[in-house]
């Protein structure tokens, strides 16, 4: 008889780890609960209740009602997984229109986190999915949050950490653990996801919200380093449109206001943007 696999070590997180990334990077407050319906929910409602430091983060050991994108579910195991909600309260300066970029920077920042402290090629699937060998890892979803004073957006991302295959949900789901990262610790990456999304905002910021202005130091903008990640460009890919049609064509470019640029075959450019789309598949039928 073949042995029983070794059971999973799902450690809690250590908040001080945590508190120690964010303090280095000057981020706000950090809460972290043993359970909670959903880490977006929570930050938005401490919004809405009074005064929230910019860069404030909220995340728990177990999520068991989250919420996905196009009003799906988005539950996991207790300590399978990161659910990490940050709110950002951009200043006077900053330009409205960068405010929906935000979750494509997180989902950046996710990529980074995964190549750089688990070693996985990861990539971004339009408009902010993170996927590694086929299957997504991460969904990021973002929320409006008017406050006193002024606009303020929670960016929640869930990552699947330790998830075994028959945990997951769908075929083309994976986690950390099935892609053969080289670490599980969610400390780290959740400390790794935290620095690099303060290193992108850093220099956002300091262009007003202006995706298409290097930051300071930086040799690229967001849109373009954005796009250097995204895995349909180059490819054939179908856009599913609410309305049923399909929009069938190259993907060029992230474009202004995030849309994704596709080519159609008689040459004509489309902008499509993540709203306006329900799914993005490949035309051959790959997921990514
Ligand atoms: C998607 O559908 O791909 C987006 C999933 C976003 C899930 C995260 S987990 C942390 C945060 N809290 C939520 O309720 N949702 C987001």
């Amino acid at each position: 008889m073949s042995p029983e696999p070794a059971p999973v070590q799902r450690p809690p997180l250590d908040a001080t780890r945590v508190r120690e990334a964010m303090k280095s990077r000057g981020m706000g407050e950090l809460w972290v609960s043993r359970a909670t319906g959903s880490t977006n929910d929570d930050l938005v409602e401490r919004a809405k209740a009074g005064r929230l430091a910019h860069l404030s983060v909220e995340t728990t050991e177990h999520q068991e009602a989250g919420h996905g994108r196009l009003g799906r579910g988005w539950e996991t195991p207790d300590r399978s997984a990161l659910a990490v909600s940050i709110y950002f309260r951009p200043d006077a300066g900053f330009d409205p229109a960068g405010l929906p970029w935000l979750s494509m920077l997180c989902a950046t920042a996710m990529v980074r986190t995964l190549s750089e402290r688990a070693g996985l090629a990861a990539g971004l699937k339009w408009p902010n999915d993170v996927v590694a060998g086929g299957h997504k890892l991460c969904g990021v979803l973002a929320q409006l949050v008017l406050t006193a004073d002024g606009p303020a957006v929670v960016v929640g991302a869930g990552l699947n950490v330790s998830q075994d295959r028959a945990e997951l949900p769908v075929p083309t789901a994976g986690s950390v653990a099935l892609l053969g990262g080289r670490t599980t610790d969610r400390t780290e990456l959740m400390a790794g996801y935290l620095d690099r999304v303060a290193e992108l905002y850093a220099g956002f910021a300091a262009v007003h919200g202006h995706a298409d202005e290097p930051g300071p130091g930086d040799r690229v903008s967001l849109r373009q380093a954005i796009a250097r990640h995204m895995v349909s460009i180059g490819h054939e890919v179908d856009a599913h449109l609410p309305d049923g049609t399909v929009l069938r064509g190259t993907a060029e470019d992230l474009g202004a206001e995030g849309a994704l640029v596709l080519r159609d075959a008689a040459g004509k450019l489309h902008h499509v943007l993540a709203a306006d789309v329900f799914h993005l598949r490949r035309s051959d039928g790959s997921y990514v």
